[in-house]
């Protein structure tokens, strides 16, 4: 793991590793092998493990634990850098087990993953069971994913690349796929004829305190939409693939993503908006959120929400809006997609709203089906809408594992279904592209959203237009 003592690693791999050992899916020779510029020993990296992750993870076993911590090293490695001998040190612990799996998992920044795949294969340390995992960022344009893919590309083949986007990992978004596919009464209706149009939401209340260096040259657009919310909108909208394996679902996805409509020029104005978020309250604006560095010109103009309405141009969905809505700061953490009905073709009931059909992928997960019912009582029939409901917390009893549990646990196994190829991530950075550079020729800074609320009021008009409103309920 390069990048193997930072936050990522800390908070979500290490744990999801620690999971999978506890519930016995790790081999019993399985190692993990931290690589950082730190200059840690095995013993100082265990020290760290047992101080920063114990308080995460259920030990109810100490000799499990202890077994855990075994099983992970530290070598001291500088991408790009003069000193060779962490690359010696890797191929010393590697020696003599070239007919294992080996998987180089790179939670480090995007300008490491060539250089670093290039001493790899000097190194001499890449076989045929190698897999090499690439964390987001996948660039920050088109260009530059097509350089970092070019250069892994030169080094491992397209099958032992995965190319990781979390929000993959999460129950529901599998569950949307089992919901479409393995039910018969969903796939007649989903279409232009009976969807009015859907929402994707992913709201977070967290602000960016200590990520300015990332965020200033990020944003919502690059941050959350070219990946996970991009990722949602193909699942949501793609084609029932022939089989359940990992070309016949990513062949599905990329047709969506080249199905979008283009949004560039003077149109980006009218189907996307930019907020930032500024004080309310206790809660600091973008610009005074705790950083290393000053906030300079770029910090003004990045956007920490963005709303989206989007257009699939094909025979299933023409006509029919995708809403895209990010945002830092918002006064829920909610992750969801909501498909909403059109009306019934004559009512003869006063009062009804269409159905909706509302995944949640976080903070509960589950599925949630909208329809109407009849109040009880005697005299006028009155309408009210209530949810058919499946939690999936209520319904199974099992741990639900994080994202990147069962993610590590497919790259282990080989199976790429739930990872973007090449194709993808590349169409995906096709449509983003015009957005931004229409944003970056635009004079004008983000709209302003005080810090705890659902988002500059530019965001509402997207929807307002045409008579519609974001899904705010149970707030
Ligand atoms: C990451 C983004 O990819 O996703 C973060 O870089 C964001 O900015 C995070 O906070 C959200 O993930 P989740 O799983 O909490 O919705």
């Amino acid at each position: 793991m390069l990048g193997g003592t930072g936050d990522l690693s800390m908070r979500k791999l290490i744990p999801a590793l620690y999971h999978s050992d506890r519930e016995g899916r790790l081999a019993p020779e399985t190692r993990v092998i931290a690589m950082s510029r730190g200059g840690l020993t095995d013993a100082d990296f265990r020290g760290k493990v047992d101080a920063e992750v114990r308080g995460q993870v259920p030990v109810d076993d100490p000799a499990v634990w202890q077994r855990f911590l075994e099983r992970l090293h530290h070598v001291s490695v500088d991408v790009g850098g003069e000193n060779r001998s962490g690359w010696s040190a890797l191929t010393r612990l590697l020696a003599g087990h070239e007919q294992r799996d080996r998987v180089f998992y790179l939670a480090s920044p995007p300008r490491t993953f060539g250089p670093f795949c290039r001493e790899l294969q000097d190194a001499g340390l890449v076989t045929p069971r190698s897999r090499v995992v690439l964390e987001k960022p996948l660039g920050h344009d088109l260009p530059s994913a097509q350089r970092i893919n070019d250069e892994v590309g030169a080094i491992f083949d397209e099958r032992q690349i995965f190319r990781i986007d979390h929000y993959l990992g999460k129950e529901t978004v599998q569950n949307l796929l089992v919901l479409r596919f393995a039910n018969a009464f969903l796939e007649p209706i989903w279409n232009s004829l009976w969807i009015d149009h859907v929402q994707i939401t992913a709201a977070e209340t967290v602000g960016t305190p200590g990520r300015r260096g990332y965020y200033d040259h990020a944003g919502a657009l690059r941050d959350m939409v070219q990946n996970h919310l991009l990722q949602l909108l193909t699942l949501t909208a793609m084609e029932p693939p022939a089989r359940n394996d990992r070309e016949a679902i990513r062949d599905e996805k990329v047709k969506v993503l080249q199905a979008l409509r283009p949004i560039s020029g003077g149109e980006v104005g009218r189907f996307t908006v930019r907020g930032q978020y500024t004080a309310a309250g206790d809660m600091p604006g973008y610009l005074d959120e705790p950083a290393s560095t000053a906030p300079t010109e770029a910090s003004r103009r990045v956007e920490t929400f963005t709303a989206i309405r989007a257009e699939v141009k094909n025979w299933r969905w023409a006509g029919v809006p995708f809403y895209l809505r990010t945002g830092k700061r918002m006064p829920y953490r909610r992750s969801e997609i909501v498909v909403q009905f059109k009306d019934v073709p004559h009512s003869i009931y006063p009062g009804g709203t269409p159905n909706r059909l509302v995944l949640r992928l976080q903070p509960e997960e589950g599925i949630e089906l909208h329809i109407m019912a009849k109040e009880p009582g005697a005299g006028e029939v009155s309408l009210k809408p209530v949810p058919l409901s499946l939690s999936f917390g209520k319904t199974f009893t099992a741990r639900v594992p994080e994202a990147y549990e069962r993610l590590l646990t497919d790259v282990l196994a080989g199976n790429p279904t739930l990872f973007m190829r090449r194709d993808e991530v590349e169409a995906a950075w096709r449509w983003i592209d015009p957005i931004l550079d229409a944003w970056s020729a635009d004079p004008a800074l983000p709209e302003p959203y005080p810090a705890g609320t659902t988002g500059p009021a530019g965001a509402h008009e997207l929807l307002g237009r045409s008579g519609r409103a974001w899904h705010e309920e149970e707030l």
